[in-house]
């Protein structure tokens, strides 16, 4: 099995600050969803909820909640744990992504072998209060492969450089 880590970091592996993305790049939303095309997504209830509560198009959607266990394609697959998850993201045969929140990141990290983390890295510290545990990595072989853009973050109206496709493979 194929697992990969996709997520956008500030400059100290922030993810989220006051439980919200405080950036926004329209180049690297674009390349979230190029890169997530036709395949499986997995991600925690929060991160649901933070996405207007629909799937994302074009994908598969996993989410994992101890409370719900809804299963209707308007609403995504609903499951209860990550051990679920992983068994009817295999089942599609596609390549299969872990999305986010903190929580669930941490969780594939400390719990499963990442084949490869694909970060957008964006060049300022955003004062976040939730990270992507990439020190619990198991696999430190890590080859970089850069990719810089400046790119306007439309939340906060200014400049900052991003660098694509961080690939740590396995
Ligand atoms: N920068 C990025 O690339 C990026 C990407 C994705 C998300 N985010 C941000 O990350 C934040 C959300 O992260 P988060 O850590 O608060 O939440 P999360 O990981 O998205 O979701 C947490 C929820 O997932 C369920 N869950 C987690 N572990 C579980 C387990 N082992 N078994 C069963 N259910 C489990 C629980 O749902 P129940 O409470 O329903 O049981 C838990 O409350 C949001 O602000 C979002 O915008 C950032």
């Amino acid at each position: 099995m194929n697992l990969n880590i996709i997520a956008c970091c500030d400059s100290k592996y922030g993810i989220a600050r006051d439980g919200k993305i405080p950036w926004s790049f329209k180049e690297d939303m674009e390349f979230f969803k190029q890169t997530t095309q036709d395949s499986v997504i997995i991600m925690g209830r929060k991160t649901w909820d933070s996405l207007s509560k629909k799937p994302l198009p074009n994908r598969y959607n996993i989410v994992i909640s101890s409370k719900n266990n809804v299963s209707d394609q308007e609403k995504g697959i609903w499951v209860k744990t990550p051990e679920i998850a992983l068994n009817r993201a295999r089942l599609f045969d596609k390549k299969i992504f872990i999305i986010g929140g903190e929580q669930i990141y941490r969780y594939f990290i400390e719990n499963f072998f990442i084949n490869s983390l694909i970060l957008t890295i964006i060049d300022h510290d955003y004062k976040c209060d939730q990270y992507l545990s990439i020190e619990l990595l198991r696999n430190k072989n890590i080859t970089v492969n850069k990719n810089e853009k400046i790119c306007i973050d439309r939340i906060n109206n200014i400049e900052r450089k991003l660098c694509f496709n961080f690939v740590f493979p396995a």
